[in-house]
């Protein structure tokens, strides 16, 4: 006993001086980086060098210009550009929820169906729809070995995660041919606009930062926004009001009319803007039911929070759920209620720091247009297209009735089919 807590001691000592100085190390290194740019001022010039960072030894500023072309990717036009095909993901999805005749699982389905999204809008990869299961699955894996201890022993999930090789093979592949296919041709996905940017700034990427980026770019907007889909479905299932009043909105807009639900790719970027009270429900469920507890920041100047000190060099957390049950400018904080974003109360409007469901500062989310983009889609989609309820009273789960007619003359929804879709939420 005494022997293993003596171990367990110098391997917590060894960690710690290795990270001391692997600390130590880059800190220096650092130095010596400035330093060695500092000292390529032309002396003969009086004018001193620009000021500001050079970046990290090697690498400089790269990380800093990839996002500026992360930016780029979320631009108003880009978002414009992958609409229609959002909106065909989305609708190609409901068609086979509707056809499954069994209960499926809205969570699940939901990751499918993001996976897809970013696949098919963010990557533009055109494959076959086994291989696109194929890559899910070895995706699935990748993420349930990001969070494991960083211990690299075979079969380890850390190795698992370090080696990537399924998801290498399979991203590869779909690269090469998505750069056969489209070159020359304009750009119009997340991919196209990185590798071309990339080009502009004179700095062509190598098929392994290309493979990398594919996989943070797909990390990213994955889980979050599965799970924000995800809870969408259910507070629309679990508040027929709601639901209802949206019904009105898109009815009022001319969105859902008497040929039934949108036409394919007829969505725009200015119609989804003019939705408020969408905009409300998609803004409740972010506060409500936030997909990402917190951030992680570290502290460079020490600052007081409540007559205590956070010193300088501090890793703090802060917490987007906390911040949310806790801000006193929300009434009745547990109560699902999008009218508190109406214009009339605008409850968030009370201080920049309530309400931060894509974080905030330097560091927000890139892509939370692009989220709530695909967020408004599918709640037009479904609220347009389907008739869905929850199917037991135990355990969250819905029946779904798709594509729907409007009568005219009544206005009312007529079923067009009866097949039914139950949903595990
Ligand atoms: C409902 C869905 C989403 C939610 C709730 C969400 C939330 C967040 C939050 C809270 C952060 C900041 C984390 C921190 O403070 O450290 C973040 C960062 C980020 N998100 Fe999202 N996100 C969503 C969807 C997406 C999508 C679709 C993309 C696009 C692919 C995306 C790309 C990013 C990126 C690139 C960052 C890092 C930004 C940086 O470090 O400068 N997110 N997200």
């Amino acid at each position: 006993m005494l022997f293993e807590g003596l171990e367990l001691v110098s391997a917590l000592a060894t960690l710690a001086a290795c990270l001391v100085s692997v600390t130590l190390l880059l800190a220096v290194s650092q130095q010596l980086w400035q330093l060695r740019w500092a000292a390529t001022r032309d002396k003969s010039c009086k004018l001193p060098i620009p000021k500001g960072s050079m970046g990290f030894p090697l690498i400089g500023e790269t990380g800093h210009w990839l996002l500026q072309i992360f930016s780029k990717i979320f631009s108003h036009e880009a978002l414009e550009s992958y609409l229609p095909k959002i909106q065909l993901v989305i609708q190609d999805t409901l068609r086979a929820w509707s056809s499954q005749p069994e209960a499926i699982n809205v969570y699940q389905e939901a990751q499918k169906l993001t996976f897809r999204m970013a696949i098919r809008v963010l990557l533009g990869f055109s494959i076959p729809e086994e291989d696109l299961g194929h890559l899910f699955e070895v995706y699935q894996q990748f993420v349930e070995n990001v969070f494991s201890l960083p211990v690299d022993l075979p079969f380890s999930g850390y190795r698992r995660v370090r080696e990537r090789c399924p998801w290498e093979e399979g991203a590869g592949k779909a690269i090469r041919e998505k750069l056969q296919c489209t070159q020359g041709k304009d750009y119009s996905d997340a991919l196209d606009i990185l590798i071309e940017s990339s080009k502009e700034h004179g700095k062509e990427m190598t098929m392994q930062e290309l493979k990398d980026g594919t996989l943070e770019l797909i990390f990213a907007a994955y889980a979050t926004t599965a799970s924000a889909s995800t809870s969408l479905i259910m507070q629309l299932l679990k508040h027929p009001a709601v639901l209802e009043k949206l019904r009105e909105e898109l009815r009022a807009q001319g969105i859902l009319h008497s040929g039934g639900c949108p036409c394919e790719g007829s969505l725009r970027l200015d119609t989804l803007s003019g939705l408020r009270y969408l905009d409300c429900v998609i803004k409740e469920v972010m506060r409500l039911f936030t997909p990402i507890s917190g951030g992680y920041r570290t502290v460079l100047q020490t600052f007081e929070l409540d007559g205590f000190q956070i010193p300088k060099g501090w890793s703090v957390m802060y917490s987007i759920r906390d911040t949310h049950d806790t801000a006193p400018v929300f009434k009745d904080v547990n109560v699902f209620d999008p009218d508190r974003f109406s214009q009339a109360r605008s409850e968030d409007k009370d201080g920049r720091f309530h309400y931060l469901p894509f974080g905030g500062g330097v560091r927000t989310c890139l892509g939370k247009h692009l989220a709530k983009l695909f967020l408004k889609v599918l709640a037009v989609e479904l609220a347009s297209t389907s008739r869905f309820e929850l199917a037991t009273r135990t355990f969250p789960r819905i029946t779904l009735v798709p594509f729907f007619g409007l009568d005219s003359n009544q206005n009312k929804i007529l079923p067009e089919t009866e097949a039914m879709l139950s949903a595990t939420v």
